[in-house]
């Protein structure tokens, strides 16, 4: 029997390793952290669904790498439990890559671990403009709260002749925002801002009574609102039904958040003729749309639909699947974020979309779109007016933490 040498034997061993080493990296781990229950549960069920049919839809864009995604339930909103479980990410499961992030202060308490660790982050939602400027490793594919105020802002005075306006707000990071964005935009155009009403956190659906009540009784051309979404934007568009707000003359309009393509069913006609600005809806008429929408409703069901939350899934696994297939599986932090800088995308359901190299945010279109009701007596959104090619407003006019 051949009795191998020492040397030889070492030789072995360090084929093995390698091969070994071979065939880890053909798959990349994903750490993906959404809210997976509760209220917000819907958020990252629609988050998880886009990006999960992306990678069905496309196969071949893993170059022939296999792709992980471990999930993480960061429950509520407050940062705390997104921090520990993206820290687990990162130290025990090895994760490659992260993404998900719902909530603004989820995104924001990870940026320190994602800077120590170089570990590429593609933001799914977090709003807030200034995120991608806490950690170098940050990339943002959905939107930024100014995209949507800022430009409504511009709208309401110039388009709607709105001379006076109030904004309600859910009182956490992306509803400031979402304020500063609207008032900046509306008072540049000659508008005047009555009242702003902080209404409540991102966690528990309030009663909105009493705060539309004070609008109602100050009488403002349009109300403004932003929430985050999901039962919160039920809940708004049921009390300003409720309290007749229409009838009095006071006009709601807001981002997107506010008529998600998920809720718009359960609106009611209250809705028909709401004006709200966003980057998505599922009824835009496009090649790129239409494919999405059919494939959604063949894997999901023909009573589920996509939203702007689903189209960030999507995008945000075309984003991670280009990181993969060019680095040929081996993940390297700041090579990724090269890649990620810049990176752009002609075929996504929303139109053409691009990450800015200087900021890592998202350019995109901004759509105006109006609530309508279709022939058959469901809701839909009806396109009125677009803004093309849109940079985040708030890094673009330097205000604020956004200066930085
Ligand atoms: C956010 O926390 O940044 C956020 C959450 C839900 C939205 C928009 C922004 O609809």
């Amino acid at each position: 029997m051949l009795k191998k040498s020492g040397l030889l034997a070492g030789a072995v061993a360090a084929l093995m390793l390698a091969s070994a080493g071979a065939v880890a990296d053909n798959k990349v781990k994903v750490g993906v952290v959404l809210t997976m229950s509760g209220g917000a549960a819907q958020f990252g069920q629609q988050i998880l669904r886009g990006a999960k049919l992306y990678l069905q839809d496309h196969p071949e864009s893993l170059g022939g790498h296999e792709i992980e995604l471990i999930i993480r339930d960061s429950k509520r909103p407050g940062g705390d439990i997104a921090k520990t479980v993206t820290q687990e990410l990162i130290t025990r499961e090895g994760v490659d890559i992260l993404t998900g992030y719902v909530f603004s202060p989820n995104a924001m308490s990870i940026a320190p671990l994602i800077t120590q660790s170089k570990t590429p982050t593609v933001i799914m939602n977090a709003g807030t403009a200034w995120i991608p400027s806490m950690s170098p490793y940050f990339a943002r594919v959905s939107f930024t709260m100014w995209q949507a105020g800022y430009n409504m802002g511009l709208y309401a005075a110039g388009s709607l002749g709105a001379k006076t306006a109030a904004v309600g707000y859910t009182d956490y990071p992306p509803g400031k925002d979402s304020l500063n964005a609207f008032k900046t935009g509306f008072e540049a155009a000659g508008g005047t801002i009555v009242d702003a009403i902080p209404m409540g956190g991102p966690r528990e659906v309030p009663d909105f009574t009493p705060w539309f009540q004070r609008v109602k009784d100050a009488k403002p051309d349009v109300f403004f609102v932003f929430v985050p979404a999901g039962n919160h934007a039920t809940a708004v568009m049921k009390t300003y039904d409720e309290l007749g707000m229409a009838a009095a003359g006071v006009r709601l309009i807001g981002p997107g958040d506010i008529t998600q393509d998920t809720k718009l069913q359960g609106m009611g006609d209250a809705a028909i003729g709401l004006i709200t600005i966003h980057h998505y809806s599922a009824d835009y008429d496009t090649p790129a749309n239409r494919a999405f929408v059919k494939s959604w409703k063949a894997t999901y069901g023909a009573d589920t639909t996509p939203d702007f939350m689903g189209v960030a899934g999507w995008d945000g696994m075309a984003a991670i699947t280009t990181v993969i297939r060019e680095l040929d599986g081996k993940i390297d932090g700041d090579k990724a974020m090269a890649i990620l800088r810049g990176w752009s995308f002609a075929d996504s359901p929303r139109g053409p979309i691009s990450i800015d190299p200087e900021t890592r945010d998202i350019i995109q279109n901004e759509q105006i779109h109006k609530v309508v009701k279709r022939a058959d007596g469901t809701l839909g959104i009806e396109v009125i007016g677009q803004i093309l090619n849109v940079k985040d407003p708030c890094k673009e006019l330097k205000i604020g933490k956004c200066a930085n």
